[in-house]
């Protein structure tokens, strides 16, 4: 009889371990029904949280085999494809402090998630008596980021929040975009600002949370108009938005980076000499860039600048 073996990460309180729990491979199954058969006729004190098991309380969330996934929504079957193995191990969430096997502590994102006030500052238009009518274009904006269940997957994932706990949680920077977008709220910058101050230049751009997202929620997009909207607001003294505008003006200047100029328009002659020198000094020994040449505008450079005008007209703003 083909079996599958979970390697379930435990933890008391004060220690942890792996418990193997072997049962009988049934098809059509998921992860959620393995770990409520094992709770129900193998060991009770196994915990971890689950309510809807149709893939919208957002709380069943664990990993298996490393990737965070919802299991409620996951296919043993797929998973045993996937990894070629009939061995998988079940973690906790990352980037989570745990309370109990499986069961991660939300108390302290929920904390971080009001400071982007993920609620509507309703605009003078409205009122309770007038109602906040949308047009389905508007409506259209706020649909995806709507979606979101919360699960925690995505900050699980989250390459940058595992090394820098300033950075919000991609959930969290997927409350202030909704907010920022919607139609109905007059105060997008209440929700912008503070992702700003957490750090929202420094997304690696891993898509990590993206390819994990059960909801296919494109936070890489939201991210970037996040980021947009703060150079909108004025907020240009950073590295990270001098970054991004010194990227845009060398491609539409000449199509191609300026190697030799951008660290020093991101960071300044002075902290580019004291941090990049050897990095810089090995890029000319290798031919990789001649600081003594700039790049020539590419063939073609009148299509791109025509986009680059076509743009300015269609959004009326700045370059
Ligand atoms: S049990 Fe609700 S999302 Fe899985």
């Amino acid at each position: 009889m083909r079996t599958i073996t979970f390697r379930i990460q435990r933890y008391d309180g004060s220690r942890s371990w792996f418990q193997e729990y072997v049962i009988p491979y049934e098809s059509g199954r998921t992860v959620l029904w393995a770990l409520i058969k094992i709770r129900e006729e193998q060991d009770p004190t196994l915990t971890f949280t689950a309510a809807c098991r149709h893939a919208i309380c957002g709380s069943c969330a664990v990993r298996v085999n490393g990737h965070s996934v919802l299991a409620c929504k996951t296919s043993l079957d797929e998973l045993l494809k996937v990894f070629q193995t009939d061995v998988l191990e079940v973690t906790p969430l990352s980037n989570f402090p745990v309370i109990r096997d499986l069961v991660v502590d939300w108390r302290p994102k929920t904390e971080r998630l009001k400071t982007v006030k993920p609620w509507l500052i309703p605009t003078q238009a409205g009122s309770a008596a007038t109602g906040f009518a949308q047009s389905p274009q508007e409506y259209r904006r706020i649909a995806s980021p709507t979606d979101c269940i919360q699960c925690g997957i995505c900050s699980s994932e989250c390459e940058q929040l595992a090394e820098n706990p300033r950075f919000l949680d991609p959930f969290i920077l997927n409350r202030a975009y909704r907010f920022a977008v919607d139609s109905r709220d007059a105060a997008p910058e209440e929700h912008i600002r503070p992702a700003l101050e957490s750090d929202l230049w420094k997304c690696l751009h891993c898509y990590q949370c993206v390819t994990h997202c059960p909801k296919e929620i494109r936070l890489d997009q939201e991210i970037a108009y996040l980021r947009q909207q703060t150079i909108r607001m004025g907020e240009t003294d950073n590295p990270g938005a001098r970054h991004a505008l010194a990227f845009h003006d060398d491609v539409r200047n000449t199509g191609r980076l300026d190697e030799v100029t951008l660290p020093i328009k991101t960071e300044g002659l002075l902290r580019t000499v004291t941090r990049r020198l050897p990095f810089a000094m090995r890029l000319i020994r290798t031919g990789k860039v001649n600081p003594l040449q700039r790049p020539r505008p590419v063939r073609g450079i009148e299509g791109i600048r025509k986009i680059y005008a076509h743009v300015k007209e269609k959004e009326g703003k700045r370059q």
